[in-house]
């Protein structure tokens, strides 16, 4: 067999390897784990409203959104913040503009602050969050974020929270949550919580995790 076949397919077992530690561990995660709120939608609320409300932005919380898009939840965890903040990220600048533009208001008052970044080399000098959290940002689930977890273990307290909810309109929650704390397990991330919400038109995942000790 060609060096270049065996090259590939050892890295092809090593990515099997990994996969399969990372479901083995998310199986392991109690049932009653999963957080409440688990079911469907009760009191009508979009996937974002429910999204905030499972954050929970006290007042004076900083908080760190990556790939926040048009910048809808930061105008809601704005609604909630006094002395807090909120930074959001997003590697497309014409979502950070679409977001400035949204939030002209929170940003000009410091209340929220936007910038075109990619999480994996997004560094705020030192500077750490109560808070991150991040909504269909598609590397949570798919491919290798380690270095996207490794940059959000940077960016929390020791003692902060992540955040993270996902949908694909091709499966359910439980496959998407299982792959959300697969990939968070696999970083060392301590997995507290995994719950699920059903709205009209897809099941959201979410993971709630602490960086690693
Ligand atoms: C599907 S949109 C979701 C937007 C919003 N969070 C929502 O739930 O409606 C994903 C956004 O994340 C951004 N994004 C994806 N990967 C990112 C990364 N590694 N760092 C920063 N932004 C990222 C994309 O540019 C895009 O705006």
């Amino acid at each position: 067999m060609p060096v270049t076949e065996r090259v590939t397919n050892l890295i092809l077992f090593c990515k099997w390897f990994y996969f399969c530690i990372g479901l083995v561990g998310a199986a392991a995660l109690p049932r009653a784990s999963f957080c409440a709120g688990e079911g469907r939608n009760p009191h009508g609320l979009n996937r974002i409203d429910w999204a905030v409300g499972v954050i929970a932005p006290q007042p004076s919380v900083h908080l760190l959104e990556v790939g926040c898009g048009h910048g809808i939840a930061v105008t809601k965890v704005c609604d909630r913040l006094d002395e807090g903040e909120i930074v959001a990220i997003d590697r497309s600048a014409v979502m950070i503009a679409a977001a400035a533009r949204r939030n002209a208001e929170h940003v000009a008052a410091g209340r929220a602050t936007l910038r075109v970044a990619e999480l994996r080399s997004f560094d705020l000098g030192g500077r750490r969050f109560d808070k991150a959290f991040a909504m269909r940002v598609g590397v949570f689930t798919r491919g290798d974020p380690a270095r996207e977890f490794a940059a959000l273990a940077q960016l929390l307290k020791p003692e902060g929270r992540l955040f993270l909810f996902h949908d694909e309109p091709s499966t359910g929650a439980d496959d998407v949550g299982a792959r959300l704390a697969a990939a968070a397990l696999r970083q060392s991330w301590q997995v507290e919580a995994l719950s699920a919400q059903i709205f009209d038109s897809s099941e959201v995942a979410c993971l709630i995790a602490r960086p690693p000790a």
